[in-house]
């Protein structure tokens, strides 16, 4: 059976309750029963909304991030179990943004990684490179190491998903070509392999990132190695972003 395309919206430091509410009850509607997955990710804040509401949502809610300890003085942090009770299926982990602003290096991202697959979360790992280190063809080692430094200790667990999200390309309106991404997943599928892990046979899901808007999502519907999205800016429009998980119904 062919895996569902996999859709995640990653708000950042947006929205709030009433956004939320909107967006799940847009999407519901829209995508029908559609088979495709369909995840958002709200302020820490926001996630237990929906963990209270009366039935079960075709939507689910993951998180931005979580710590890689089960509890402790980390003052302003969340562990993997409490995103878990919160009623979270996934974790976005080692975004560029929490690499760049908190200074998350290989070796934290592989920790909660570990932390988030033990507390029972699909664990979305973030890899990309610089416009820089594209610049100075070190596309390969980046991806590669970023990879495999992640999920080398983590293997047993075949539930993950990769989001290939160029730091260039986030929030700038700049995409990659077809031919750019298709590289990258093919090096994304060498790191895993490298490891123990079967891209196709363990269904790992291979998403792009950066500035998908319902205008560009035809386009980077070409690459075929990809099963899905992950939406920043897009994902706070209901329009935009049922577009754009409609876009592969076909
Ligand atoms: P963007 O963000 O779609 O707004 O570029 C993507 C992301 O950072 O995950």
């Amino acid at each position: 059976m062919k895996t569902p395309s996999l859709f995640i919206g990653n708000w950042k430091m947006n929205g709030n309750s009433s956004d939320l509410q909107k967006i799940i009850d847009s999407i519901e509607k829209s995508v029908g029963d559609g088979a495709s997955d369909v995840v958002i990710c709200p302020p820490f804040p926001l996630l237990f909304q929906q963990n209270n509401r009366k039935k079960q949502s075709k939507v689910r809610i993951g998180a931005q991030d979580c710590h890689y300890a089960k509890s402790g003085a980390y003052t302003g942090d969340v562990s993997a179990e409490m995103v878990v009770e919160s009623g979270c299926s996934h974790v976005i982990i080692g975004h560029s943004e929490r690499r760049l602003y908190h200074h998350e290096d290989n070796a934290t991202i592989s920790k909660k990684v570990s932390a988030a697959i033990e507390a029972g979360l699909v664990p979305v790992l973030c890899v990309g490179e610089t416009y820089n280190q594209r610049e100075g063809n070190q596309v390969r080692e980046v991806i590669s190491s970023q990879v495999r430094s992640a999920l080398e200790h983590n293997v047993k667990s075949k539930q993950i998903v990769i989001a290939y999200e160029p730091v260039w390309a986030i929030g700038t309106g700049k995409i990659p070509t077809v031919k750019e991404i298709s590289e990258v997943c093919v090096i994304i599928k060498e790191s895993l392999g490298y490891i123990g892990i079967d891209a196709t046979r363990d269904k790992v899901h291979i998403l792009y990132g950066g500035s998908v808007n319902d205008g560009n999502v035809e386009e980077l519907n070409k690459v075929g190695s990809l099963s899905g999205f992950l939406v920043g800016a897009a994902s706070l429009d209901s329009k935009k972003f049922s577009n754009i998980v409609n876009s592969r119904r076909n």
